[in-house]
């Protein structure tokens, strides 16, 4: 759960650059470097997700782990199993459909088709050579026979998949890396693509005060401003407390075209 501090931060703000920059010294460097290349990216791309893409580039290039946001294998693998566990215990089975939007190199992704029954998973991503790492995961896994389908995309209007497909949806640290733009797109088109009774998982950075992004990479959002948009295109949107208790600095919202039922895991 993220600390109260950490809520209310604005990490755009000037003072709190300052303060950062003081107590973290030995970040100066890293974030000098990020924030020289985020200039020259923004100047090449002015469209948000040409942007991030050529970010992914860059960070696969690198290596794809870190570029999804695992510094270590260890971590990968937990931070993976975070995901599994989580969906497992609301109810994922391996007849049902899973759609995982900005799938990355597998990180989760291997888990949900081990388990899945054959072609059940869909994964896109806007990144060809993160893309090229999660075909990697898949043969390194000896998960060829499970037939996932892995597809780059440029927008999140999920045009070429068919009405009422997928049980669970999910994007698990995308929005944290999207302008509200790319939120509302894929929340104007994801209701068509959900099955009865299905339903879409996002995660995003969570603020209480104002909302800010830092760079073009990271975005923080205040829960209403999310659950907001999801209402304004005729979904019903819900916090995840139960998300909240597993230790991941971001925040889980669940929209499904129905109500929830009340539970103690979810706020309405
Ligand atoms: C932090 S990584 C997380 C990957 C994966 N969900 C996981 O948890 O391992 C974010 C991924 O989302 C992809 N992404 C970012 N914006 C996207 C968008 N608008 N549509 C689809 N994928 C996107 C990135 O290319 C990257 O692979």
């Amino acid at each position: 759960m993220a600390s109260r501090k950490n809520l209310v931060a604005n990490r755009s703000a000037l003072a709190h650059k300052a303060r950062y920059a003081l107590t973290h010294p030995q970040r100066v460097p890293g974030h000098l470097r990020r924030a020289a290349r985020d200039r020259w990216l923004a100047f090449k791309h002015r469209d948000h997700v040409s942007y991030y893409r050529a970010v992914m580039a860059s960070d696969t290039r690198r290596s794809p782990d870190a570029a999804v946001g695992s510094p270590t294998r260890e971590g990968w693998l937990k931070l993976g199993l975070l995901q599994f566990d989580y969906l497992l215990g609301h109810g994922l089975t391996p007849g049902k459909r899973m759609l995982d939007i900005g799938c990355g190199n597998l990180r989760a992704g291997w888990r949900f088709i081990n388990y899945l029954e054959p072609g059940n998973y869909y994964g896109l991503d806007i990144s060809p050579d993160v893309l090229i790492a999660a075909k990697r995961t898949l043969t390194d896994r000896g998960l060829q026979a499970k037939l996932p389908h892995l597809t780059l995309t440029h927008d999140l209007t999920l045009d070429f998949l068919p009405d009422a497909y997928f049980d669970v949806v999910h994007a698990h640290s995308v929005f944290s890396h999207s302008p509200l733009d790319v939120i509302e797109e894929c929340l104007a088109h994801v209701g068509r693509v959900l099955a009865p009774g299905g339903f879409f998982d996002f995660t995003f950075d969570r603020t209480v005060g104002a909302e800010h992004h830092v760079l073009r990479e990271d975005f923080y959002y205040r829960t209403e401003t999310l659950t907001g948009l999801a209402q304004r295109h005729g979904l019903h949107a819900c916090f995840m407390n139960d998300w909240e208790l597993l230790g991941h600095g971001q925040s889980k919202i669940r929209v499904t075209a129905e109500p929830l039922p009340a539970s103690p895991s979810v706020q309405v």
